[in-house]
């Protein structure tokens, strides 16, 4: 017996380190993936601080003209992973904003926000809601209250109320509580598919209280191609650099993106009015056209994106920024933004519809 035993020892010792070897790799295997799946915003965040104050607190500066080479269309995103409490901001917007966003909702509802009737879509609403909630709670104690009596959350900026957890609203609800509580509109894509990368992300529910000049209503339900449509270079340089990225977003990723455009009027609520599209006649405005006091803005957004951890929706937050073109010029960024105007590639000049604005703002910006 003894002997046998002795006989035996290297193949004990082989077996002990292929089992521990095997040991290593699951577990080497399970905390990576469970590290990947492990939401960037499910977390208590850091409280902003008690001496933050909304209203003096002044719009996040973007700029993303600047120190560019290169303005054809393309991905250009950036990792905002190590910041994660920078997601959904407070500034001295906020009251107005959520305010103009409530009664855009009110006004077009079917035109500004959905959310398709199915099981997945109305999980993830529910999901997000509750990652939304509980970063306003951690994010800005002092102007989010929970009642757990209630289960309601007062906000102590615009008065409104609404519940902490997703269960006692429909998904459309939710969401209209969202969009008069924070600024950034909200875009939920799922695909039928979920297993199929070759299968696209669908535009399956959301809210738009400030689109920039299309109808959000035309993408609903819609494959992310189908409603990049209009945009020029879309087929040859983003469609397959965009499927790749968002089959490959994971819950730990964040991940932001800029864009501009300029704008002569007001309006941050445009259904169809920024954009040249095909056999478009586009009128130059003269300079004496344009009131550069008052209602001419560099329109810049802000998206913000990744994927919920349950659902596996990917999502994407949108925060709109209208600077005065005054405020550009005055920050010594005139010469700046004019190389970025001419820099456009001429379809998405066209679409930017630069040949309404731009020679009269590259004067004014010169002057
Ligand atoms: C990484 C992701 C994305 C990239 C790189 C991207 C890129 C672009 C670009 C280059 C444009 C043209 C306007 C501009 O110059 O910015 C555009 C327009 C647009 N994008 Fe995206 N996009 C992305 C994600 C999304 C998502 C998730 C939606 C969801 C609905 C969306 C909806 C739109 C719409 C509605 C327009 C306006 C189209 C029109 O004029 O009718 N985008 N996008
Ligand atoms: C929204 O659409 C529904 C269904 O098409 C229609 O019955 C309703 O009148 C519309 N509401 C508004 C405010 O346009
Ligand atoms: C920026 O991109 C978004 C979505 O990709 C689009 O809806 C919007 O029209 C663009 N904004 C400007 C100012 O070009």
């Amino acid at each position: 017996m003894q002997e046998l035993l002795v006989q035996n020892v290297p193949y004990l010792w082989l077996l002990v380190a292929g089992l521990t070897l095997a040991y290593s790799i699951t577990k080497w295997y399970t905390i990576t993936t469970d590290k990947a799946n492990q939401s960037i915003l499910v977390r208590k965040f850091p409280a902003i601080g008690n001496d933050f104050d909304w209203k003096q607190t002044k719009p996040l500066r973007v700029r993303p003209f600047e120190n560019q080479k290169n303005f054809n269309v393309n991905m250009k995103i950036i990792n905002l992973a190590k910041t994660p409490e920078d997601w959904l901001l407070i500034e001295d917007t906020y009251l107005e904003q959520t305010r103009l966003r409530k009664k855009f909702t009110e006004m077009y509802p079917n035109h500004t926000y959905f959310s398709y009737d199915n099981e997945i879509t109305s999980a993830a609403v529910r999901e997000f809601y509750e990652i939304v909630t509980n970063y306003l709670l951690t994010r800005y104690p002092q102007y989010f209250k929970y009642n757990w009596w209630t289960g309601m959350i007062t906000n102590q900026i615009n008065g409104l109320t609404f519940p902490k957890h997703s269960k006692s609203d429909t998904p459309s609800q939710l969401i209209l509580h969202l969009a008069a509580n924070i600024e950034e509109d909200i875009v939920i894509l799922l695909k039928d598919n979920p297993k199929d990368p070759e299968g696209e992300y669908i535009y399956r529910a959301g809210v738009s209280g400030f689109p920039a000049g299309f109808d959000p209503s035309h993408g609903y339900n819609k494959p992310l191609s189908y409603i990049h449509g209009p945009v020029p270079q879309y087929p040859n340089r983003l469609k397959l650099s965009m499927g790749k990225f968002f089959n490959n977003l994971k819950p730990k990723d964040l991940w932001v993106r800029h864009n501009w455009s300029i704008q002569t009027h007001t309006a941050y609520f445009s259904l169809d009015s920024n954009h040249g599209r095909d056999g478009e006649k586009i009128k130059q405005l003269r300079y004496d056209e344009i009131d550069f006091d008052n209602s001419c803005f560099l329109r810049c957004e802000r998206q913000i994106l990744t994927r919920l951890p349950k659902s596996k929706a990917n999502i994407m937050t949108v925060r709109t920024f209208l600077t005065p073109i005054k405020q550009i010029k005055a920050e010594g960024l005139g010469e700046e933004l004019c190389k970025g105007i001419d820099g456009l590639p001429d379809d998405l000049a066209f679409y930017k519809k630069r040949g309404a604005w731009g020679e009269a703002v590259k004067q004014y910006l010169r002057e």
